[in-house]
């Protein structure tokens, strides 16, 4: 008897209960509209149960690219008073590139399509639909990776680099303090604006600080004031980092999309390029021989040395030799394991930016859980694969389906951010069956 059938029942209902047309938003009052990674994981996992979700879900992302290829962060289907900075604020209309059809911000996010629909296909019953589905998004896929390594590599390193931390997916954290800090606010221009996520007084100890917030919005302001041109962004923009999530990601969908190309019959040379650079270059620039991979910042040309738990994101694709898989190990256990604590919190346990309950600055986010897992396998670590898992699935029994959570298993009361978060239901639908095996 399947141990998870009632966790698994309450996540789908949770992902219909979001469910707004032909997208899912991330969660009933925080985040009224389509988030883009979000939906590549709630795409995952419809496709264990309903294809027909999987593919609206990516079809109406998609609806929002920009001609340039560009896959907009948040795409803006509806109003809503709910959350800021909405349509007005972005004006992507300023931009030649950005769809006429539905409003989008201007920034985009950790590109997981390839995996996401690698993992489709995987699990279709209908390979003649899915084919002709697979040969719709093909172009488009190539058309974001494309935008990636043209507009966001300017040394041709075959490392893009992302403009805000929204664009990194996990915004407030201690990666980005390194350039954050360097920001004189007092001599910024900071338009003004009302933030709409502090609604209780938890979210004001959980969500960002007012500084943090100040310079999310001063990068919206200098992309719109600068019409979201490419090359004028490129030079001005003061937060150009190499993040070891995004990157490790995109080498990810790069790898899958060899698979995709094999399966529909398409001339995949110019992934294969992608892959090759971007995993020489992971090698030579941002390994770290203690067992991760830095982040770096363009505009100071310094590695960033804080370990979160992205640092261990590029492993996702990187082939180790043998001393490396231990040091990795190594690494791993002595930053993201301690007794009583549930695998793994977003910071490495012990940095000096450790907070357990704020925002991407500790606690554990089930997303991260499921692509450590899959490091993890790749790594031929399978007990700790299976501790994420388990981990990850005891904190919604215990708390719900929260947004993120505390790892000290004695503290934590309940669950932090919101409830009734789409992916954190996702990942229970993906993973479950991993489990009963
Ligand atoms: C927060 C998260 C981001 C997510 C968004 C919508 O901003 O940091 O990763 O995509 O919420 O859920």
């Amino acid at each position: 008897m399947d141990a998870h059938v009632e966790l698994v029942r309450r996540a789908k209902e949770v992902l219909k209960e979001n469910r707004l047309g032909r997208f899912t938003k991330p969660a009933p009052m925080l985040y009224p509209y389509q988030w883009n990674w979000d939906s590549g994981f709630i795409a995952m996992a419809y496709a264990h149960y309903d294809m027909s979700l999987a593919y609206d879900e990516m079809q109406s992302l998609f609806s929002a690219q920009w001609q340039n290829g560009m896959l907009p962060q948040i795409v803006f289907h509806q109003q809503s008073d709910l959350y800021f900075p909405g349509p007005d604020f972005w004006q992507t209309e300023r931009s030649s590139e950005s769809p006429s059809a539905v409003p989008s911000s201007g920034i985009t996010m950790p590109p997981v399509h390839g995996f996401v629909l690698l993992h489709m296909l995987r699990k279709s019953r209908d390979l003649s639909m899915m084919k002709s589905f697979l040969k719709i998004m093909w172009p488009k896929l190539s058309a974001l990776h494309d935008y990636l390594y043209t507009h966001r590599d300017p040394g041709q390193e075959a490392l893009p680099y992302i403009r805000h931390p929204w664009e990194g997916g996990t915004d407030n954290s201690p990666l980005y303090d390194h350039v954050f800090s360097q920001l004189d606010l007092d001599h910024l221009e900071i338009p003004s604006y009302k933030r709409k996520d502090l609604k209780s007084s938890e979210a004001v100890h959980q969500r960002p600080h007012k500084k943090d917030y100040d310079l999310y919005i001063y990068l919206v302001d200098l992309f719109r004031k600068n019409n979201y041109d490419e090359q004028l962004i490129n030079e001005l923009c003061p937060f150009r980092i190499q993040d070891p999530l995004f990157i490790g990601i995109l080498n990810y969908a790069n790898e899958a999309m060899l698979e995709l190309g094999e399966f529909l019959a398409i001339d995949t040379g110019q992934v294969r390029e992608w892959h090759e650079a971007t995993s020489r270059a992971m090698r030579s620039k941002l390994y770290n021989k203690a067992g991760w991979f830095d982040g770096y910042d363009l505009d100071s040309r310094r590695r960033i040395p804080v370990r979160t738990n992205s640092t261990l994101m590029p492993y996702l694709t990187f082939s180790q030799s043998e001393a490396e898989r231990r040091q990795f190990e190594r690494a791993y256990k002595e930053g993201f394991l301690k007794d009583g604590h549930y695998a793994c919190p977003t910071l490495a346990f012990g940095e000096d930016a450790f907070e357990s309950d704020r925002y991407w600055r500790g606690p554990l986010w089930l997303n991260m859980n499921f692509l450590l897992s899959l490091v993890m396998e790749r790594s031929k670590l399978p007990d700790l694969a299976l501790q994420l898992r388990k981990d990850s699935f005891e904190c919604v029994e215990r708390f719900g389906f929260f947004e993120y959570f505390d790892t000290d298993k004695s503290k934590a009361e309940n669950g932090y951010g919101t409830d009734s978060f789409s992916w954190s239901a996702a990942m229970i639908i993906i993973q479950a069956e991993t489990l009963n095996a």
